[in-house]
């Protein structure tokens, strides 16, 4: 039974409305009760719309009055207020005034632009234009939209729906009326060469995305899949000369925000000068993951799962992230972040924040990213004996030899920068006091894996103990939530074997996707740029959030780089360092994905 509408095809044209209706009601005070509201009965998501293009429109006002331009009252004492309860609309063009007084939002089509900085990198070919097809097929983009690539290199746009083509394979192209769909969408692809520092390039852009808004309420997105030293130059130039003036503007930035609290801090400082913090989209993909998302509804809306949350019955919660493959390729770029900066401190860190965070009031944006802020300041400092770190080496395996971290060449010679990482993590608080978080994160391990596990108390005064043995953290409740791939929830129960003795085994409830769910799982990417297009925050990194998370893993690397500690050699495709054992030992812990029962 489906107990909510699906998000698409119609939800982007009801949001689109809702934002058009939210910027105009928020500017006009006397509109709020309006009707305009009313067909969105989700009246959080219209309150978190307020946009630069808000901000915008009242400094423009501000800055015609000072300018004598406007006519606003015969009273100077009544001036101020009455020019805010005007919601600002003194200043404006006819054209403008007209669309604001006119007031039906519905009535006046809007566009959203969106603009790919960094067109021809990895990251927008592989996941951001296929990701915006995928949209596109579902009927999940508003009716009126347009896709730029930006970047230094020139192209024509028909060379840059070339490059686009040949990536739009991924789950898409095996259903009908695909190439199809896949030539409309090309249509509406375009490319602008210009360099990421100019004013002047970005205008020409402007200039080009007006066209193709044609008049209706412009609404932009830049999503910035470019590194991060060139993220302010570019927020600068595009918040000057290419932001929507009467609609949205918003920026989608990637990680790595900074490499410690200091470099994200200013980070965060400098896109602050160009840009106000609801208009920029953090991404950490992990959080757009369904079964990510899906954690809060497994938590909140099942009465068996929530009471159990907590330090009285959960003896340890586990987060794994594996992969099968080593950093071949980007050695360069990940030699300088290492698996705790690429991983924990922002994929991982944020599953346990969601995990553990108290019920929000809401599911609103702000309800939950306040949770969750929650939970990472009430973190306790990392001990540097509660880490361990690995890299790995270069193992021959029937007859095929993989190479070691070093090898690559990007990668300097004597390199410790850590391709694993186990660590053990508390969170100092009523609910979680003394409840180990183990997380663990590495490449060219075993196998590819993320996973949740939550592994719960005994029985008290169990009735079978006999049946377990000596071992009853053998017997244990586990509630698994594997992540990635073949995506799955499972609860390891005791179970007796059918037959006329009495002996009992461990067996699963088992919820695997892929048998109970026809639809394909949507990847993470689609839902996030749904969101931001929608507006919608909630999966999307807060600026607090983010120094929280910086503050808690900033010493700890400081104290790793300055002493130079070595990480411990693993052999490619191995299970990782030994020393991951002995940390969760030191816990009475036992890693879950490395028991025998998930490993054969
Ligand atoms: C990225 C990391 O954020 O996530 C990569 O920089 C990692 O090192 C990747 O491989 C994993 O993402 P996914 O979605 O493939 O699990």
């Amino acid at each position: 039974m489906a107990l909510s509408a699906a998000k698409c095809p119609s939800s982007s044209s009801s949001a689109a409305a809702a934002a058009a209706a939210a910027r105009l009601s928020l500017g006009h005070p006397s509109l709020r009760s309006s009707t305009l509201l009313r067909p969105f009965p989700n009246s959080a998501r219209a309150r978190r719309l307020p946009s630069r293009s808000f901000k915008n429109w009242n400094l423009s006002v501000v800055c015609k009055q000072e300018a004598g331009a406007v006519p606003v009252s015969s009273s100077a004492e009544e001036t101020p207020s009455k020019n805010v309860e005007n919601g600002g609309l003194f200043g404006l063009s006819s054209e403008e005034y007209g669309h604001a007084i006119g007031l039906d939002a519905s009535e006046r089509e809007s566009t959203v632009s969106i603009t790919v900085v960094g067109a021809s990198g990895d990251l927008a070919k592989k996941k951001i234009f296929p990701a915006l097809f995928a949209l596109y097929y579902e009927d999940c983009l508003p009716k009126h939209f347009t896709i730029f690539g930006y970047a230094r290199s020139k192209m024509t746009d028909a060379e840059l729906r070339t490059m686009v083509s040949k990536t739009l394979t991924c789950r898409i192209d095996k259903r009908e009326n695909c190439s199809e769909k896949m030539e409309q969408f090309l249509k509406r692809c375009f490319y602008h060469s210009g360099q990421y520092d100019s004013e002047e390039n970005f205008a020409e852009l402007d200039k080009k995305l007006k066209e193709h808004e044609g008049g209706r309420l412009p609404n932009r997105l830049f999503y910035l899949s470019i590194p991060p030293n060139i993220f302010i130059d570019v927020a600068k130039s595009a918040s000057r000369s290419g932001s929507s003036k009467d609609g949205w503007t918003r920026v989608i930035v990637e990680k790595p925000f900074g490499q410690d609290s200091q470099s994200s801090a200013a980070l965060t400082r400098g896109l602050k000068q160009y840009l106000e913090e609801d208009q920029i989209f953090r991404i950490d993909h992990y959080l757009g993951k369904e079964l990510v998302e899906n954690l809060s509804i497994l938590r909140f809306s099942n009465l068996v799962f929530e009471p159990l949350w907590s330090r009285q019955y959960i003896r340890n919660v586990q987060l794994i992230f594996s992969e099968d493959f080593g950093t071949e390729g980007r050695g360069g770029y990940f030699d300088n972040y290492g698996i705790i900066r690429d991983i924990m401190q922002n994929h991982l860190l944020q599953i346990l924040a969601l995990f553990a965070m108290e019920t929000p009031v809401s599911m609103d944006a702000e309800d939950i990213r306040n949770e969750k802020v929650k939970v990472l300041r009430s973190m306790k400092p990392l001990q540097l004996e509660d880490v361990v770190i690995g890299q790995y080496k270069s193992h021959t395996k029937g007859g095929v030899t993989y190479p070691g971290y070093t090898d690559d060449k990007t990668v300097p010679k004597g390199s410790l920068t850590p391709t694993f990482a186990a660590a053990a993590l508390f969170i100092d608080n009523a609910r979680w006091d003394g409840v180990p978080f183990l997380m663990k994160a590495g490449k060219a391990l075993h196998t590819r894996r993320t996973e949740i596990r939550v592994q719960f108390r005994h029985v008290p005064g169990n009735l079978y103990k006999r049946s377990f043995g000596t071992d009853l953290d053998r017997a244990t409740n586990e509630l698994v939530i594997r992540v990635q791939p073949n995506e799955a929830i499972y609860l390891k129960i005791n179970n007796k074997i059918p037959g006329l003795g009495m002996r009992l085994d461990r067996s699963n409830l088992n919820l695997l996707y892929a048998s109970r769910y026809s639809k394909e799982i949507p990847d993470a990417y689609e839902r996030l740029l749904l969101d931001a297009i929608e507006g919608e925050r909630r999966l999307f990194i807060r600026s607090d959030e983010l120094d929280a998370a910086w503050e808690l893993f900033t010493p700890l690397l400081k104290e790793l780089e300055e002493r130079k500690i070595a990480p411990e050699l693993y052999p490619y495709g191995s299970r990782g360092p030994v020393g991951a054992h002995y940390l969760a030992a030191n816990y009475n812990v036992r890693w879950g994905d490395l028991s025998a029962s998930e490993t054969t």
